[in-house]
Protein backbone atom coordinates (compact mmCIF):
# COMPACT_ATOMS: atom_id res chain seq x y z
CA UNK A 1 0.00 0.00 0.00
CA UNK A 2 1.44 3.45 -1.16
CA UNK A 3 1.86 5.00 2.41
CA UNK A 4 -0.25 8.77 3.24
CA UNK A 5 3.37 10.38 4.19
CA UNK A 6 6.42 8.87 3.08
CA UNK A 7 10.18 10.74 4.18
CA UNK A 8 12.99 9.18 2.90
CA UNK A 9 16.41 10.09 3.60
CA UNK A 10 15.58 14.00 4.85
CA UNK A 11 18.50 16.10 5.77
CA UNK A 12 18.76 19.56 7.40
CA UNK A 13 21.83 21.41 8.98
CA UNK A 14 22.14 24.58 10.42
CA UNK A 15 25.57 26.31 10.40
CA UNK A 16 27.66 23.04 11.14
CA UNK A 17 24.27 21.03 13.48
CA UNK A 18 23.28 18.19 11.51
CA UNK A 19 19.26 18.61 13.52
CA UNK A 20 17.82 16.00 10.87
CA UNK A 21 19.79 13.13 10.18
CA UNK A 22 19.01 11.15 7.06
CA UNK A 23 15.72 10.77 8.45
CA UNK A 24 13.28 7.87 7.05
CA UNK A 25 9.71 7.18 7.81
CA UNK A 26 6.10 6.63 6.91
CA UNK A 27 2.47 7.25 7.77
CA UNK A 28 -0.50 4.63 6.71
CA UNK A 29 -4.11 5.19 7.39
CA UNK A 30 -5.39 5.23 11.08
CA UNK A 31 -1.64 5.70 11.85
CA UNK A 32 -1.17 6.98 15.84
CA UNK A 33 2.76 7.49 15.94
CA UNK A 34 4.50 9.79 18.89
CA UNK A 35 8.00 11.11 17.76
CA UNK A 36 9.56 11.64 20.98
CA UNK A 37 12.72 12.82 21.70
CA UNK A 38 15.15 14.69 23.98
CA UNK A 39 14.89 18.80 23.93
CA UNK A 40 16.04 19.95 20.87
CA UNK A 41 16.43 16.23 19.04
CA UNK A 42 15.37 18.35 15.98
CA UNK A 43 11.25 17.24 16.56
CA UNK A 44 9.94 20.67 15.60
CA UNK A 45 12.62 21.19 13.06
CA UNK A 46 11.15 17.32 11.50
CA UNK A 47 7.44 18.81 11.57
CA UNK A 48 8.77 22.13 9.75
CA UNK A 49 10.53 20.38 6.70
CA UNK A 50 7.89 17.57 6.21
CA UNK A 51 5.33 20.72 5.80
CA UNK A 52 7.20 23.06 3.90
CA UNK A 53 8.29 25.60 6.22
CA UNK A 54 12.09 25.07 5.83
CA UNK A 55 13.75 23.23 2.80
CA UNK A 56 15.52 20.14 3.70
CA UNK A 57 19.36 20.23 2.51
CA UNK A 58 18.49 16.55 1.03
CA UNK A 59 15.85 13.83 0.86
CA UNK A 60 11.98 13.20 -0.38
CA UNK A 61 8.86 13.98 0.90
CA UNK A 62 5.96 12.44 -0.71
CA UNK A 63 2.42 12.41 0.19
CA UNK A 64 0.16 9.60 -1.40
CA UNK A 65 2.53 8.86 -3.97
CA UNK A 66 3.25 12.05 -5.11
CA UNK A 67 6.83 13.97 -4.79
CA UNK A 68 5.91 17.46 -2.74
CA UNK A 69 9.51 17.88 -1.68
CA UNK A 70 9.49 21.37 -3.54
CA UNK A 71 6.02 22.41 -2.67
CA UNK A 72 4.65 25.23 -0.95
CA UNK A 73 2.99 24.61 2.36
CA UNK A 74 -0.04 25.78 1.35
CA UNK A 75 -0.29 23.09 -1.71
CA UNK A 76 0.85 20.52 1.04
CA UNK A 77 -2.62 21.44 3.25
CA UNK A 78 -4.69 20.98 -0.14
CA UNK A 79 -3.33 17.64 -0.62
CA UNK A 80 -4.36 16.80 3.25
CA UNK A 81 -1.16 17.59 5.30
CA UNK A 82 -2.18 19.36 7.92
CA UNK A 83 0.01 20.44 11.16
CA UNK A 84 -0.29 22.16 14.34
CA UNK A 85 1.85 24.73 16.26
CA UNK A 86 4.07 23.89 19.60
CA UNK A 87 3.15 27.79 20.73
CA UNK A 88 -0.56 28.75 20.14
CA UNK A 89 -1.13 30.98 16.84
CA UNK A 90 -4.47 32.21 17.38
CA UNK A 91 -5.55 35.94 16.47
CA UNK A 92 -6.56 37.09 20.16
CA UNK A 93 -9.72 38.97 19.10
CA UNK A 94 -10.94 36.84 16.42
CA UNK A 95 -13.54 34.24 17.97
CA UNK A 96 -12.86 30.34 17.78
CA UNK A 97 -16.52 30.63 15.70
CA UNK A 98 -14.45 33.11 12.98
CA UNK A 99 -11.09 30.77 13.42
CA UNK A 100 -12.69 27.99 12.19
CA UNK A 101 -14.98 29.35 9.65
CA UNK A 102 -11.75 30.68 8.07
CA UNK A 103 -10.09 27.49 7.91
CA UNK A 104 -13.32 26.08 6.54
CA UNK A 105 -13.16 28.52 3.56
CA UNK A 106 -10.24 28.20 2.50
CA UNK A 107 -9.88 24.82 2.41
CA UNK A 108 -13.15 25.41 -0.19
CA UNK A 109 -10.84 27.59 -1.60
CA UNK A 110 -12.98 31.21 -0.85
CA UNK A 111 -10.16 32.40 1.56
CA UNK A 112 -10.74 35.75 3.61
CA UNK A 113 -13.03 38.07 1.60
CA UNK A 114 -15.94 35.62 2.57
CA UNK A 115 -15.33 36.36 6.10
CA UNK A 116 -17.77 38.35 7.84
CA UNK A 117 -20.24 36.93 5.49
CA UNK A 118 -19.79 33.33 6.69
CA UNK A 119 -23.13 33.46 9.21
CA UNK A 120 -25.30 33.62 6.00
CA UNK A 121 -23.59 30.66 4.51
CA UNK A 122 -25.25 27.51 5.69
CA UNK A 123 -22.92 24.72 4.50
CA UNK A 124 -20.12 26.63 6.20
CA UNK A 125 -21.96 26.98 9.41
CA UNK A 126 -23.33 23.88 9.46
CA UNK A 127 -19.75 22.87 9.39
CA UNK A 128 -18.70 24.81 11.85
CA UNK A 129 -20.92 24.21 14.36
CA UNK A 130 -20.21 20.13 14.19
CA UNK A 131 -16.03 20.61 14.69
CA UNK A 132 -17.39 22.85 17.84
CA UNK A 133 -19.44 20.37 19.44
CA UNK A 134 -16.91 17.86 18.13
CA UNK A 135 -14.25 20.03 20.59
CA UNK A 136 -16.66 21.23 23.20
CA UNK A 137 -16.82 24.44 22.15
CA UNK A 138 -19.83 25.66 21.11
CA UNK A 139 -20.11 27.30 24.77
CA UNK A 140 -17.51 29.60 23.53
CA UNK A 141 -18.16 29.50 20.03
CA UNK A 142 -18.22 33.30 19.66
CA UNK A 143 -16.05 34.64 23.03
CA UNK A 144 -12.61 36.07 22.10
CA UNK A 145 -9.98 34.30 22.15
CA UNK A 146 -7.96 36.65 24.63
CA UNK A 147 -10.90 35.47 27.36
CA UNK A 148 -10.67 31.87 26.76
CA UNK A 149 -8.53 29.53 28.85
CA UNK A 150 -5.29 28.23 27.26
CA UNK A 151 -6.78 24.64 27.26
CA UNK A 152 -9.68 25.82 25.46
CA UNK A 153 -7.55 27.38 22.76
CA UNK A 154 -5.73 24.69 22.50
CA UNK A 155 -8.40 22.78 21.38
CA UNK A 156 -9.25 25.39 19.08
CA UNK A 157 -5.97 24.70 17.05
CA UNK A 158 -6.92 21.52 16.62
CA UNK A 159 -10.55 22.24 15.82
CA UNK A 160 -8.65 24.30 12.72
CA UNK A 161 -6.84 21.56 12.22
CA UNK A 162 -9.40 19.11 11.51
CA UNK A 163 -11.76 21.97 9.27
CA UNK A 164 -8.67 21.67 6.68
CA UNK A 165 -9.72 18.09 6.77
CA UNK A 166 -6.32 16.34 6.62
CA UNK A 167 -5.44 13.42 5.99
CA UNK A 168 -2.07 13.63 7.88
CA UNK A 169 -2.27 15.18 10.58
CA UNK A 170 0.61 16.72 12.90
CA UNK A 171 0.97 17.52 16.04
CA UNK A 172 3.76 19.17 17.87
CA UNK A 173 3.11 19.28 21.48
CA UNK A 174 -0.97 19.42 21.61
CA UNK A 175 -1.21 19.73 25.19
CA UNK A 176 1.81 21.90 25.70
CA UNK A 177 1.27 24.77 28.50
CA UNK A 178 -2.18 22.75 29.65
CA UNK A 179 -2.05 22.17 33.33
CA UNK A 180 -1.98 18.32 33.53
CA UNK A 181 -5.67 17.90 34.89
CA UNK A 182 -6.78 19.84 31.79
CA UNK A 183 -4.97 17.40 29.34
CA UNK A 184 -7.74 14.65 29.20
CA UNK A 185 -9.68 17.29 27.01
CA UNK A 186 -6.94 16.94 24.20
CA UNK A 187 -7.16 13.30 24.89
CA UNK A 188 -10.47 12.89 24.53
CA UNK A 189 -10.51 14.78 21.33
CA UNK A 190 -7.47 13.15 20.25
CA UNK A 191 -8.91 9.60 20.63
CA UNK A 192 -11.97 10.22 18.67
CA UNK A 193 -10.09 12.09 15.85
CA UNK A 194 -11.39 9.89 12.23
CA UNK A 195 -10.48 6.25 12.34
CA UNK A 196 -8.51 6.45 8.67
CA UNK A 197 -6.28 10.10 9.24
CA UNK A 198 -2.75 9.39 10.25
CA UNK A 199 -1.43 11.48 13.27
CA UNK A 200 1.52 11.74 14.45
CA UNK A 201 1.95 13.73 17.46
CA UNK A 202 5.16 14.83 19.60
CA UNK A 203 4.56 15.29 23.35
CA UNK A 204 6.74 14.82 26.19
CA UNK A 205 3.77 13.63 29.24
CA UNK A 206 4.53 9.79 28.66
CA UNK A 207 1.62 8.70 29.89
CA UNK A 208 -0.33 10.41 27.31
CA UNK A 209 2.41 8.91 24.54
CA UNK A 210 1.65 5.62 25.62
CA UNK A 211 -2.01 5.43 26.02
CA UNK A 212 -2.14 7.56 21.93
CA UNK A 213 0.61 5.80 20.34
CA UNK A 214 0.19 2.29 18.49
CA UNK A 215 3.70 3.11 17.51
CA UNK A 216 6.42 5.55 18.78
CA UNK A 217 9.55 7.04 16.94
CA UNK A 218 12.69 8.09 18.88
CA UNK A 219 14.60 10.97 17.73
CA UNK A 220 17.78 11.52 19.17
CA UNK A 221 20.45 14.57 17.72
CA UNK A 222 18.56 14.05 14.50
CA UNK A 223 18.52 10.82 14.02
CA UNK A 224 15.81 8.26 14.21
CA UNK A 225 17.13 5.57 17.13
CA UNK A 226 13.91 3.60 17.13
CA UNK A 227 10.74 2.71 15.41
CA UNK A 228 8.83 0.22 17.09
CA UNK A 229 6.02 -0.86 19.31
CA UNK A 230 5.03 0.99 22.49
CA UNK A 231 5.69 -1.98 24.54
CA UNK A 232 9.32 -2.30 23.19
CA UNK A 233 10.42 1.52 23.09
CA UNK A 234 10.97 1.36 26.88
CA UNK A 235 13.50 -1.59 26.87
CA UNK A 236 15.39 -0.30 24.45
CA UNK A 237 19.02 0.49 25.45
CA UNK A 238 19.57 3.21 23.00
CA UNK A 239 16.53 5.24 23.85
CA UNK A 240 17.48 5.08 27.36
CA UNK A 241 20.71 6.13 26.90
CA UNK A 242 19.59 9.13 24.64
CA UNK A 243 17.24 10.04 27.42
CA UNK A 244 19.35 9.61 30.23
CA UNK A 245 22.43 11.46 28.19
CA UNK A 246 19.64 14.14 28.18
CA UNK A 247 18.74 14.23 31.19
CA UNK A 248 22.55 14.16 32.96
CA UNK A 249 23.34 16.79 30.55
CA UNK A 250 20.49 19.07 31.74
CA UNK A 251 21.92 18.66 35.59
N1 LIG B 1 16.24 28.23 12.69
C1 LIG B 1 17.24 27.63 13.37
N2 LIG B 1 18.51 28.07 13.27
C2 LIG B 1 19.52 27.45 13.94
N3 LIG B 1 19.35 26.40 14.75
C3 LIG B 1 18.09 25.93 14.91
C4 LIG B 1 16.97 26.51 14.24
N4 LIG B 1 15.85 25.83 14.59
C5 LIG B 1 16.25 24.87 15.44
N5 LIG B 1 17.59 24.92 15.63
C6 LIG B 1 18.38 24.00 16.47
O1 LIG B 1 18.10 22.69 16.01
C7 LIG B 1 18.04 21.77 17.10
C8 LIG B 1 16.71 21.08 17.09
O2 LIG B 1 15.68 21.99 17.45
P1 LIG B 1 14.15 21.57 17.46
O3 LIG B 1 13.80 20.97 16.15
O4 LIG B 1 13.36 22.74 17.89
O5 LIG B 1 14.14 20.43 18.58
P2 LIG B 1 12.94 19.79 19.42
O6 LIG B 1 11.65 20.21 18.83
O7 LIG B 1 13.18 18.30 19.34
O8 LIG B 1 13.11 20.25 20.84
C9 LIG B 1 18.31 22.59 18.34
O9 LIG B 1 19.67 22.46 18.65
C10 LIG B 1 17.97 23.99 17.93
O10 LIG B 1 18.70 24.93 18.67
MG1 LIG C 1 9.94 21.24 19.58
Amino acid sequence: MTPLLDIRSLRKTFGGLSVTNDVSLSLHPGDRVALIGPNGAGKTTFVNLVTGALKPDGGRVSLNGMDVTRSRPTERVKRGLVRSFQVTRLFKDMTPEEHIACAVLQRMGKAGRMLGRHGRMTDVMTEVGDILDFLQLSGIANVRVREIAYGQQRLLELAIALALRPRVLLLDEPAAGIPHAQTGLIEKALERLPADLAVLMIDHDMDLVFRFAKRVIVLAAGSVIFDGSPQAVAQDARVREAYLGSYAHAR
